[in-house]
This record gives C-alpha cells, sequence and structure tokens, in this order.
C-alpha cells in the first residue's frame, strides 16, 4: 500500500504552485499518492498564509483537529508563509507538530519529512534554479513560477520576511517549463510571481537579463501555447511598452490585476507604494483605451493607519472611475515587524467595518451594470471544470466566469457561449460554434 498524502492550501496562487511541487517531490521520491481525507493521511501538510492575522489564529485550531482525527503514526507539517513568520513557535505551540517549513524551502520537504521537529525556515535560500518534479493539479492549465520573493516593501506586507528578496528564475527554464505544460496538454498558462513585472531585475548567477515583456514575448511563441495570465503585476511598471504588448499580443488574456491598495496620494506614500492616485488613474485609461473589453481586478485596503474621511473617499473615486471587473477588499491588519505595524494613528475597528461595507456596496452595484452588459454577447470559453446540473465552467479571454450546458468531453476544449442569464459572480450561457 502507498503512503498517503493529505494536503490543505491556504492563500495565494505562489502557495498552490508550492504545494504542487510538494506533491510532486514526495510522489517521485518517497511514493506518496494524495487523499483527501486527512484521517487516512500518513502526512498531513498546511500549506498555510500570513498576510493577514485572521488565517494564522485559525491555523492553531485546525493543527488542534488534525492531530485528534489523525490515524496513528501519521505526521503533521506546517509549510508555507506561516512557517516562515513563526518558525520553531509552532512546535512550541502545538508541540505534535513534526516538522516546519518556510515558503522558501519547499525544495526540502523530502529532508525535513526524516527529520523530526526540523524547522528550515531560511528566507536567503535560493530556490530560483531548482528543478522540481512536475505534478499539476489542472490538465488544462499549467501555474508556473517566474520569481521568487518580493524587493518591495510595502510597508503594511510581511511578504518580503516569509518569502525573502526577489530573485529571478532563469528564462530558459521558464520557457522549457513552459513547453513542457504545453506538450502535456495544457493550453493555457498562468505565470506567477509576487511582482512580476519587475521580472529580470536580479538573478542568481549569470543569465541573460531580460524584462517581463520580453519574456512574455518569448513564452508566446511558444507552439501549441493559446493562452497567457499572470499575477501579480505592480502597478507602478506598468509602462507603456509593457500595457502595448498586453493590447497587442493575442496569447496574452485581457484581464489585468491593478492592485491599488488605496486611492489616496499620501496613504500610497505612506505604504510605499511608489505611484500616485493619478499615475493608477491613467494606467487604467490607458488600458481601457487600448483593450476595450479589458477585465480589470485589484486589491484594497480599507483602513490603513491614518486613512482619513478624504482618503477614502479618494479610494471611492478611482472604484468609481475604474469600474473593476473584480475586487478583493480588506480591512487593514497589522502583521508583525512590518513598518505600519508601528503606526500609532490607528482606525476605529467599526468605522473600518462601516467603510469595508460600502465599499463592497458600491462594487456590488458596478457589477450589476457589468454584467448586464454581457447579455446576448458570445464569448470563446476555455472549459476547465465540472459543475451540478450537467453544465461545465470556464473563462472567457477576459476572465469572465461561464458555465454552459456539457460533459466532460467539453473540458480542455474552446467554445463560443452566447450568454443568456446573468448574474454577479457567473454568467450562465449556450454553446453556439
Ligand atoms: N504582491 C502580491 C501581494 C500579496 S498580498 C500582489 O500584488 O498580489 C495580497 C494582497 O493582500 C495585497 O495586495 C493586499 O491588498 C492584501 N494585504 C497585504 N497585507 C495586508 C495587511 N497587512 N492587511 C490587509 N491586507 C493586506
Ligand atoms: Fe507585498 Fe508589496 Fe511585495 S504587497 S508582496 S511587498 S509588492
Amino acid at each position: 500500500m502507498s503512503k498517503k498524502l493529505f494536503i490543505e492550501t491556504l492563500g495565494c496562487a505562489m502557495n498552490v504552485r508550492d504545494s504542487e511541487h510538494m506533491i510532486a517531490e514526495l510522489h517521485e521520491k518517497e511514493g506518496y499518492e494524495l487523499t483527501q481525507n486527512s484521517a487516512e493521511a500518513d502526512l498531513i501538510l498546511i500549506n498555510t498564509c500570513s498576510v493577514r492575522e485572521k488565517p494564522v489564529h485559525k491555523l492553531f485550531s485546525e493543527l488542534g483537529v488534525f492531530n485528534k482525527q489523525k490515524k496513528e503514526g501519521a505526521k503533521i507539517g506546517v509549510c508555507g508563509c506561516t512557517a516562515s513568520h513563526l518558525g520553531k513557535e509552532i512546535i512550541k505551540k502545538a508541540p505534535y507538530v513534526n516538522f516546519v517549513l518556510g515558503a522558501r524551502n519547499v525544495s526540502r520537504i523530502t529532508d525535513v519529512l526524516h527529520r523530526d521537529k526540523a524547522v528550515e525556515t531560511a528566507i536567503d535560500y535560493d530556490e530560483s534554479q531548482f528543478a522540481f518534479k512536475d505534478f499539476r493539479s489542472s490538465p488544462y492549465k499549467a501555474y508556473i513560477n517566474i520569481s521568487i520573493g518580493c524587493d518591495k516593501q510595502c510597508t503594511f506586507c510581511i511578504v518580503p520576511q516569509t518569502r525573502g528578496e526577489e530573485i529571478s528564475i532563469p528564462t530558459e527554464l521558464i520557457v522549457a517549463e513552459v513547453r513542457r505544460a504545453v506538450a502535456g496538454g495544457a493550453k493555457e498558462v498562468f505565470l506567477l510571481g509576487q511582482n512580476v513585472n519587475n521580472y529580470g531585475r536580479r538573478f542568481s548567477g549569470e543569465h541573460e537579463k531580460i524584462n517581463f515583456t520580453e519574456l512574455l514575448r518569448r513564452v508566446s511563441a511558444v507552439e501549441g501555447l493559446e493562452r497567457i495570465r499572470f499575477t501579480s503585476p505592480h502597478p507602478l511598471h506598468m509602462d507603456d511598452e509593457f500595457i502595448e504588448e498586453f493590447a497587442r499580443n493575442p496569447k496574452i488574456c485581457k484581464s489585468m490585476h491593478m492592485p491599488l491598495q488605496s486611492g489616496s496620494t499620501s496613504l500610497l506614500k505612506a505604504m510605499k507604494r511608489g505611484y500616485s492616485k493619478e499615475w493608477f488613474l491613467n494606467r487604467a485609461a490607458k488600458l481601457r483605451e487600448m483593450v476595450p473589453d479589458v477585465s480589470i481586478s485589484t486589491d484594497i485596503i480599507v483602513a490603513f493607519p491614518g486613512e482619513s474621511d478624504a482618503d477614502f473617499e479618494d479610494t471611492m473615486e478611482v472604484l468609481n472611475a475604474v469600474k473593476f471587473e473584480q475586487v478583493f477588499s480588506f480591512k487593514y491588519s497589522p502583521r508583525p515587524h512590518t513598518e505600519a505595524a508601528e503606526y500609532t494613528n490607528v482606525i476605529d475597528p467599526e468605522l473600518a467595518s462601516e467603510r469595508l461595507t460600502r465599499l463592497q456596496a458600491r462594487h456590488d452595484e458596478i457589477l450589476d451594470e457589468i454584467s448586464e452588459k454581457h447579455l446576448g454577447r458570445v464569448y470563446r470559453v476555455y472549459f476547465e471544470e465540472l459543475r451540478p446540473e450537467g453544465m461545465v465552467a470556464g473563462r472567457s479571454d477576459n476572465n469572465i466566469l461561464i458555465k454552459a450546458e456539457g460533459s466532460e468531453e467539453l473540458l480542455g476544449t474552446f467554445a463560443d457561449v452566447k450568454i443568456t442569464k446573468v448574474s454577479r459572480l457567473v454568467q450562465t450561457g449556450e454553446i453556439v460554434g
């Protein structure tokens, strides 16, 4: 009987990819097979996120449950950003945890597995050229890392401390991975990094230095590849060359993540984001002008220390001007050892909740407006998942989630779908070609 691995992945797409790497390494080198049932697992991994405080609290109650339910002799490992951030504290608080493996130490999974109470969390460890074994959770699209770490020092963000300094992965490794994914049947790739359009800033060792725009050109030259997505780009690095390539290159999907954080120039300064409200509006307007069908998504933090009514109104103004297709909004959460955690001008929690509610309500109105416009239109959809009641779902090039009647044989194929029913989150349509 093979050994069984249960893995829970929290947080961002980079964690999803890190989990895939660990699954592949554990399969190839240790013979583990995946299970969805933690009670029958020989190894339980939690790949954690520490970007906000709430999931960190949840971790310990969850670990307690796993420990109670696990089968005898099963090991528990804590991986990812909270592992980097809390290190050996985790084993102090939950002594039954067998090892702690930081977000930048994924390649060491088969090593810590055999060292009880091992704690590997070095953030200067260089995995940028590590050749992981292959595992993909979806055969239709492939997540591919293009850089590790982040060099920005946004004052609210814990990521530079958990993932370390930014190193770009050599271009030839990325292109080779894209080729392998396409040969394996993927028609779409998702390029990943904390700050993708800063690509090429630093490599470890001697490598050809190209920027993100050039990387997109090279990746798009791979035959058989039909779609390229990427996350997350930084608004500061959205220069004209980048936006023009985005507009012109037919393989690049027309959806852009533009993490705003705040619409107030003075708060953006306090956050050390490096751009102003005007720059952000100018970039979004250029995108909308060059790519009329583009979808723009964003991240917004409300109630950052010192956020005045006027600052918040600036954020609402940007929301109204850009009319984002998707908004991920959060209340500011102070994170240990970040600059903003020292700021004393904190916002009253009730006011913070009020602002978040107002922002989300306005975004819902905007979404209603946007989704109305889909009715009767035809989108080319790449089907990726089965839905209940005989439906399949996928995304249009500009990231609209669309479902239609159909079954397995449609997965991994493209079809033209005419929208017959709209809603905020998922559109329903019928296949017309
Ligand atoms: N480079 C990544 C950032 C990862 S964090 C990116 O641009 O997507 C993802 C999002 O979490 C951030 O964009 C920010 O909106 C939010 N976030 C980060 N730190 C936070 C904090 N301390 N409190 C609340 N939200 C935070
Ligand atoms: Fe965090 Fe800013 Fe980097 S949000 S991940 S420090 S770009």
